[in-house]
């Protein structure tokens, strides 16, 4: 079920109490017109207030997302139609209209239970759905190494990898890595063929050095470069020979970019990598997502065929806890999708902007791929440039045509000397954002500027 769904259930249940009001409104006008001596200010006041209650409440449900309606529906609307329908009681009652309550009142007060106790049950109904239990007892017991790299393939590339379309999944690989050999995603390596290089690559004379050498910790990933024994403990190699393997340096790649710096993807004379460190926020992935990202990599350019896969399956996995599991498998569907309801940082985080920008305001996002965000006073500048040929006229609509389409106006990189690569931003975020997150969005990224002082 997509998020951002409204439970159509409930979407129908709140228009009919809506629609109630303003009749039961009607009704006690009417009531109040045929007959002397009632209080029609009072009582109007009293039913209209009802009547702009429910209206009110009727749209807000539409503003919600399904679960939040069932929370709103339960905890705030049906209170407000209970009290309706004794007040339009009291009103008859108290004004002796008619002995009993009218038929009408009693039809809706039946018809009110009987919904609730429908909205209860589809309520219940998906919750024993998604009880996980089941499914990582069936996972812990047997996963084959096929199953293990399918896990990988869901990290990297979420469950719905569709033929000749950019997918990414929680591990954002492909929002800078190709895989197929036909990929050029510029300014970052093509993944097709690391398992072969991987072997090669701890044994090169620029291994050993640049830009560090073996023995030395890397500061921002906190790892001691080359040495499989040092890193922490739930992510370390548990078989295997002394000497660093090719599992090794992919596992590396990943817990510390920086550690090597593949010739002509770095920054600063390639010392410092631009992809982030994997088992950090904002990806943070576990050591069993980290070994099924492995597993994948070593068996992607073989089809069917798995011998090259070094990693433990995880239930030969001395250091694996059942739980890090149930995390990969319970992601079942693994593609990013943000609501809006979100605030701005973790949309932003889970989005992957900061993989590549540096954006004020957003710790930790200090991309280097992409420009810098300061989008207050560049976008401005875009558009007054004679090359721009975008169709925005303004910021808003510069940074929305930005973000969906990239390619529109490629920036130039004043530092580098040279444009920034174009075709390395995705244009799939159309897909991963509700319109209330891409408003959201845009109006954040529309006022970011150059912190004063810099
Ligand atoms: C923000 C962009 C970015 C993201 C996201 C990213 N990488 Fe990278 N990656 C790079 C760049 C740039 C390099 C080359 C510089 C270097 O060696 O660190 C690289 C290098 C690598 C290498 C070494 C390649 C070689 O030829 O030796 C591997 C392996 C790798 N990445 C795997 C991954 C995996 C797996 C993921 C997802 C879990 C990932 N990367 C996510 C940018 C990224
Ligand atoms: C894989 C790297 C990557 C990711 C992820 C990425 N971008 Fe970009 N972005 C770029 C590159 C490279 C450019 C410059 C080339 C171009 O203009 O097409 C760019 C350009 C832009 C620009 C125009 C900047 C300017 O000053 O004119 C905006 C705005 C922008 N990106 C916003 C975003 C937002 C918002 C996200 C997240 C939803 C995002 N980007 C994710 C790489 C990326």
């Amino acid at each position: 079920m997509l998020p951002e769904q409204h439970d159509i259930l409930f979407s129908f249940i709140a228009i009919l109490f809506g629609v109630f009001g303003i009749f039961v409104f009607g009704n006690v006008i009417q009531a109040c017109r045929e007959r002397e001596g009632l209080n029609t200010t009072l009582w109007g006041g009293i039913f209209a207030g009802f009547a702009l209650a429910c209206f009110l409440m009727t749209v807000h449900m539409f503003d919600l997302v399904q679960a939040d309606q069932l929370a709103f529906f339960f905890g705030t609307y049906v209170w407000v139609v209970v009290l309706l329908l004794l007040t339009w009681g009291m009103f008859f009652k108290s004004n002796k209209i008619e002995s009993q309550s009218p038929p009408i009142i009693r039809g809706m007060f039946f018809w009110t239970v009987v919904s609730l106790s429908l909205a209860g049950y589809t309520n219940w109904l998906p919750q024993q759905r998604s009880d996980p239990p089941p499914k990582e007892a069936a996972i812990v017991g047997d996963v084959t190494m096929e199953e293990f790299a399918e896990m990988g393939r869901v990290i990297i590339f979420g469950a719905k990898q569709v033929a000749g379309q950019k997918s990414i999944g929680k591990g954002q690989c492909p929002l800078c890595h190709g895989f197929d050999p036909a990929d050029h995603m510029g300014r970052c390596p093509n993944l097709f063929g690391v398992e072969k290089r991987s072997h090669d690559r701890v044994k090169e004379e620029r291994y050993q050095n640049l830009p560090m050498k073996i023995g030395e910790t890397e500061p921002a990933a906190g790892i001691v470069k080359g040495k499989y024994d040092e890193i922490p403990e739930e992510y370390r190699r548990q078989h295997g020979p002394d000497e660093l393997t090719g599992e090794d340096y992919i596992r590396e790649s990943m817990m510390c970019p920086t550690c090597y710096v593949v010739e002509g993807f770095g920054g600063a004379g390639d010392t410092k990598s631009p992809m982030p460190v994997i088992v950090k926020p904002p990806i943070s992935l576990s050591r069993v997502e980290v070994n099924a990202v492995i597993a994948y990599l070593q068996s992607k350019d073989t089809p069917g065929e798995f011998a090259s896969v070094t990693v433990p399956l995880p239930q030969d996995d001395a250091g694996n806890t059942g739980g890090a599991i149930a995390e990969v498998v319970e992601e079942d569907d693994g593609a990013i999708f943000v609501t809006g309801k979100e605030d701005i940082p973790t949309m932003i985080n889970k989005l992957g902007c900061p993989l590549c920008h540096t954006i004020p305001g957003i710790e930790g996002a200090v991309g280097e791929l992409g420009p810098k965000l300061h989008e207050k006073t560049n976008a401005p500048n875009r558009i007054k440039d004679p090359n721009y040929k975008g169709t925005a006229t303004n910021t808003k609509e510069y940074v929305r045509e930005s973000i969906l389409n990239p390619g529109a106006y490629v920036v130039f990189n004043e530092e580098a000397g040279e444009a920034f690569p174009d075709g390395l931003m995705p244009t799939t975020f159309s897909e991963q954002l509700s319109v209330q997150a891409m408003d959201k969005l845009v109006d954040f990224i529309s006022q970011t500027e150059a912190p004063a002082g810099s």
